[in-house]
């Protein structure tokens, strides 16, 4: 059982789908309904090759214990019916964690792609789903040197292997197909932005300071508005502010052209933590708008700097100097095929 629930994972299964394909192996594939627009979800399916899901348990928005308690139910029931030989959950939200803990309770094994992933920063729900979900699973799939060795020193070294980063498998697949749809003028320069984040959207002065400072920066700047930030300005009566200064609101895009827009751009400001790992993939300036990342490999050469604590200075670090060279942290694009190869292995013992 393939579980999948957020936008990012839909982005992070597409891979690992197609390579049970490949191999024969059965995949029921389950999407717990977190993320539910068209443009969050089926869309998002299309645009990466992920073939619809078999199930979809609606559980939608809310608090985090109903949205999480809601996907617990619905998955439990679900495998209690159809009896998975192992279940697969990826990266750290809210379905993640309810994906993971109803099969370690039914001693169904569980599978963590993007495994050992630590922000050190216990204020983010993710960063609490990812901690409980690493201690649920039976195999953990790290990408990188620093997730293994975090997973090392919390005593799970013995489930631990290191597979490389499945979103690079997912890049490479998105490289050979065209770009589905412009969202940019690109005869000019500019910058894309993002901002999705609690941290960022749900305290009214902060997110006021972030939007005041993303409509000063030196370039037009193109905010994907994703639901939740739209949400958050219209409750905090800020929406006046996505139209301000350099600021020009779009509705989230297909992957591929959002990515052929990040590509071709002057750089990225985010709080994403999977866009500041597909920028620098791309070999493009990430700024940061959050205090520490999960993903310390991107901040070498200055291809990733934090900002969250330095609003002000934002202008000067969206133009700053970067390093020509890059190292390969994120591994070889080949992370699906060994997350399931060592799931066969495991299916056979
Ligand atoms: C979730 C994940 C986060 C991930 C992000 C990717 C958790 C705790 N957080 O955050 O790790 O980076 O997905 O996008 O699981 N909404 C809609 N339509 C949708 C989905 C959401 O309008 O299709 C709005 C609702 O107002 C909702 C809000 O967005 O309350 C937040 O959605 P939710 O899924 O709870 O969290 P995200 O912020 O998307």
């Amino acid at each position: 059982m393939n579980v999948v629930g957020a936008r990012p994972q839909f982005i992070k299964a597409a891979p690992v789908s197609a390579a049970l394909a490949r191999r024969g192996i059965d995949e029921l594939l389950v999407h717990t309904g977190q993320h539910y627009d068209a443009s969050m979800s089926a869309s998002v399916f299309a645009d990466v090759g992920l073939r619809s899901p078999d199930a979809n348990l609606d559980v939608g928005s809310g608090s985090h214990a109903s949205q999480t308690g809601a996907a617990l139910v619905g998955l439990e029931t679900l495998m209690l019916d159809q009896r998975p030989s192992a279940v697969l959950v990826y990266g750290d939200t809210n379905s993640t964690l309810a994906g993971a803990l109803a099969a370690a309770k039914l001693h169904i094994p569980v599978l963590h792609v993007e495994a050992g992933l630590r922000s050190r920063n216990r204020f983010m729900p993710e960063e609490l789903n990812r901690i409980a979900v690493d201690h649920l699973s039976d195999v953990l799939f790290a990408p990188t040197l620093l997730a293994q060795s975090n997973l090392e020193s919390e005593g799970l070294g013995p489930f631990t292997m290191l597979v490389g980063d499945v979103m690079v498998d997912a890049l490479r697949n998105l490289d050979r197909r065209e770009p589905s749809g412009a969202w940019v003028s690109e005869s000019e320069e500019y910058l894309v932005a993002t901002v999705h984040r609690a941290e960022n959207t749900d305290d009214r002065d902060r997110l006021a300071d972030v939007l005041e400072a993303l409509s000063r920066l030196p370039y037009p700047t193109y905010l994907a508005a994703h639901p939740r930030l739209v949400s958050r300005a219209h409750e905090h009566g800020l929406s006046e502010l996505l139209e301000s200064g350099s600021l020009r609101v779009r509705d989230p895009a297909p992957h591929s052209g959002f990515l052929a827009a990040v590509k071709n751009s002057q750089g990225l400001v985010t709080d994403s933590g999977g866009l500041q790992k597909e920028a620098f993939l791309l070999g493009v300036r990430c700024t940061t708008l959050r205090a520490e990342t999960e993903w310390p490999e991107t901040l070498e050469g200055t291809w990733n700097v934090l900002a969250g604590g330095r609003l002000g200075e934002l202008s000067s670090l969206v133009q700053r100097d970067t390093e020509s060279v890059q190292g390969e942290p994120f591994g070889d694009g080949l992370a699906s095929e060994r997350i399931v190869e060592a799931l066969e292995r495991m299916l056979s013992d």
